[in-house]
């Protein structure tokens, strides 16, 4: 039988990560995950390349050394082309090039949305993946798309938002709410404490499957000034509700949304994926949707939904299988579609 050991880099955003996948199994899943945006509450771009160069080479060692293995047993090295950042992209791309050059080996490009998808068939004891045709939305800091997945590599976006992502809107009230960054697993905790009932946010009305959330940030931000105008203290006496009330909108958006879509295409095998995914309330309403609209959910462990290589290196597996690989001219393409 094959024994593929394949090399996977991300950097599309804030995270310098590298993982090594073992036909479909993953080795190791490295991250540094750049601090720095901190202080700046968000991630700022030039910060962020510069911090990639840093890193990118302790930690794909990293990942070699937890795998076990050496340079010299890899297959192909597979890299995120985009979506991303290009200053990011760049530094992961050409040190994917350099190296698979250098090594003689295939090298392998991958769409970075495709990959929070194809997280799902990671090698997992005891996880079950879906079956195609399935239904995808992927929910972070940096995107927002529900997908219609009918094979590997025959997907479809039938929705995305027209503005922000659903990350931003946690980390973008957070800063309203005077949180740290990024505010979404602070605005979760504090969610599963208060009443979600307690203030009222209207949703967007957005054509189709199409999301918007920078109406809600707008809202909540003269809320709070409103509020804060009648009583100083208005949000530490009400953070946890306020948290609450947020998280019950989002979530609301969300499966409204997903509802539709599964209802329009009749699809009922659902998956999510994204830094989002990790949140309390949107599990227990997709939890809900397996009783309520005889769905069945797919939730991949915590570190293959947020940016991280091991999604990278099962792409990079899947596309080395089929002989699909780059030309070394292969550039990073900051807008890159599904
Ligand atoms: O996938 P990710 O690590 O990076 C990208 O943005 O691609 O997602 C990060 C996002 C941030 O906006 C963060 O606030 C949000 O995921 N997040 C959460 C939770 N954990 C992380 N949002 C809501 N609830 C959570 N528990
Ligand atoms: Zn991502």
């Amino acid at each position: 039988s094959q024994n593929i050991y394949i090399l996977g880099i991300e950097s599309s955003c804030d995270d310098t990560a590298a993982a090594v996948i073992h036909n479909g199994k993953i080795l190791s899943n490295v991250i540094a995950s750049q601090k720095i945006h901190e202080d700046y509450g968000g991630v700022v771009p030039e910060l962020a390349s510069r911090a990639h160069q840093q890193n990118i080479v302790p930690v794909v060692d990293q990942a070699l050394k937890k795998a076990g293995i050496t340079k010299s047993q890899l297959h192909a090295v597979a890299f995120t082309r985009g979506p991303g950042l290009m200053g990011s992209l760049l530094v992961g791309t050409s040190f994917a090039k350099s190296l698979a050059y250098g090594l003689d080996l295939p090298l392998i490009d991958v769409n970075h949305m495709q990959a929070h998808i194809l997280a799902h068939f990671i090698e997992e004891d005891g996880y079950n993946k879906p079956p195609f045709p399935f239904l995808a939305m992927t929910i972070s800091g940096g995107h927002t798309q529900i997908v219609k997945v009918n094979d590997y590599f025959n997907m479809t976006v039938i929705g995305e938002t027209i503005d922000d992502a659903v990350g931003e809107a946690y980390d973008k009230s957070g800063k309203i709410l005077g949180l740290g960054y990024p505010a979404g697993p602070e605005i979760d905790k504090r969610a599963r404490l208060g009443n979600p009932k307690a203030f009222k946010f209207t949703k967007p009305k957005v054509a189709d499957l199409n999301f918007s959330f920078s109406g809600l940030k707008t809202a909540i931000l003269y809320f709070i000034q409103r509020e804060t105008k009648a009583n100083p203290n208005f949000i530490t006496e009400n953070l946890n509700d306020i948290c609450a009330s947020i998280q019950y909108t989002i979530i609301g958006i969300l499966m409204d949304k997903l509802k539709l879509a599964s209802k329009q295409t009749g699809i009922k095998h659902i998956a999510i994926g994204g830094g989002v995914s990790a949140n309390s309330g949107i599990r227990e309403a997709l939890k809900n949707g397996e009783q309520k609209f005889g769905w069945t959910t797919y939730v991949p462990k915590f570190e293959f939904t947020t940016d991280n290589a091991a999604m990278i290196a099962i792409v990079g597996y899947l596309k080395y299988l089929k002989g699909e690989y780059a030309p070394f001219d292969v550039t990073a393409t900051a807008r890159l579609k599904i």
